[in-house]
């Protein structure tokens, strides 16, 4: 089994995390006194990520593999949360933007990517419009609740309709991971969406070359 360095995972407001996912979660947690090879990506080996089946803005098919040959940052969220979501997707749009000004060769290679945890009411139109209120570069998917279940269980996503909101809607509870994946979709790092964009560019520029 492959040692597992997995120190940004947060779940955050919204998220009732479920005693199973808890202790899966448990296993693939620091090591204490396990250093890490110098240079060695913090989620090298792990278990995250893989095919999927979504559908874009325009209602096509986009595969996991679509991707192949490119880095892909991912982020698994909904349109309509009030402040979680806006708020790492953007941060992680920053990051992708400062390291664009400063690395414009490192940028073109990543693929900026958001994945709705509500395809009930993320239809294609609303994630595509949701994701170019941030960015042109940034691809909104969606899909058949099965498709985002099984998108979302690749990933380690946990998501569940949470508390009812005035008005008829409802939250979602889900976990809040940008994930960093290289060409070959493997696991590199996950981003500091918490500690700004100039910190997500940093970590950016230590993966992507
Ligand atoms: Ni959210």
């Amino acid at each position: 089994m492959n040692r597992i360095a997995m120190p940004h995972i947060r779940f955050r407001q919204f998220c009732a995390l479920p005693a199973t996912l808890a202790a899966a979660l448990a296993l693939v947690a620091c090591q204490p006194g396990a250093p890490e090879a110098a240079g060695e990506p913090p989620l090298a080996g792990a278990d995250i990520g893989g095919p999927f089946e979504l559908v874009n803005k325009d209602g096509e098919t986009v595969r996991w593999a679509d991707f192949d040959g490119q880095y892909r940052m991912v982020y698994f969220g909904f349109t309509y949360c009030p402040d979680i979501c806006p708020t790492d997707v953007q941060r992680m749009i920053q990051g992708y933007k400062k390291l664009a000004e400063t690395q414009p060769e490192a940028a073109a290679k990543i693929q900026p990517i958001f994945i709705s945890v509500d395809p009930e009411r993320d239809t294609p139109e609303i994630v595509g419009e949701f994701a170019s209120a941030f960015s042109d570069d940034l691809i909104g998917l969606t899909g058949t609740p099965e498709q985002v279940k099984a998108a979302a269980d690749n990933f380690r996503v946990f998501y569940s309709r949470g508390e009812d909101t005035p008005g008829g809607g409802y939250l979602m509870d889900h976990s809040a991971i940008v994930y960093l994946f290289g060409p070959d979709g493997e696991p590199l790092a996950t981003l500091p969406t918490d500690q700004g964009g100039d910190a997500v560019a940093a970590e950016l520029a230590k993966w992507v070359s």
